[in-house]
């Protein structure tokens, strides 16, 4: 047997090997605090994807005031405060024993996303995550003014 063959199959045993653990070690419960490397990984897959699905065509964006971040704060209390908590940026009891856990809205990891992005995670929702799709829910202005609320959650945007 060659040299490579035996290295390549030694490379599948320890892969196999390897998996195997993990697998072992893997179950679906939400307790555990999400590794550092997984919510990494999962972060930089699920922005891929948003942008991959945004809505096409994107429904007209209303302006962004302060009657529309109002409406935005309505449906919020009703939809979202039981996981994002009541103020956006304080999970709920629930959110944090959520896997990964519910983030707040006004950090810099949320208020990264473009408007379009928020309009589509808040329409779709996001798999195997909890976030529920709210776009057989609520029509796209409510939407947008949903998305007009998260912003307004912003350091930045503070009065
Ligand atoms: C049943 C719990 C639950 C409800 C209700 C809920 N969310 Fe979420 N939401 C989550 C979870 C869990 C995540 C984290 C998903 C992830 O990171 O993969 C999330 C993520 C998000 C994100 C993306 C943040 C990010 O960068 O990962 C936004 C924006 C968001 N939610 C807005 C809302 C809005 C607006 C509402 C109400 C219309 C709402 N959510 C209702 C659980 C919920």
């Amino acid at each position: 047997m060659s040299r490579f063959l035996a290295g390549f199959l030694f490379a599948i045993l320890l892969a196999a090997l390897g998996g195997g653990y993990c697998l072992a070690h893997f179950d679906f419960s939400s307790s555990p605090q999400p590794g550092r490397a997984e919510a990494w990984l999962i972060s930089r897959s699920l922005r891929w994807f948003v942008r991959r699905s945004l809505p096409n065509p994107l429904p007209p964006e209303p302006p962004d005031d302060l009657s529309s971040q109002a409406a935005g704060q309505m449906s919020y209390g009703g939809a979202c405060s039981g996981c994002h908590g009541l103020d956006g940026n304080t999970p709920s009891r629930f959110g944090l024993q959520m896997y990964p856990r519910v983030p707040a809205l006004g950090s810099p990891q949320v208020q990264s996303w473009s408007n379009a992005e928020l309009f589509s995670i808040i329409q779709h929702g996001i798999r195997y995550s909890g976030m529920p799709a709210f776009g057989k829910i609520y029509s796209d202005d409510s939407i947008w003014d949903l998305v007009h609320y998260v912003r307004s959650l912003s350091p930045r945007r503070a009065p």
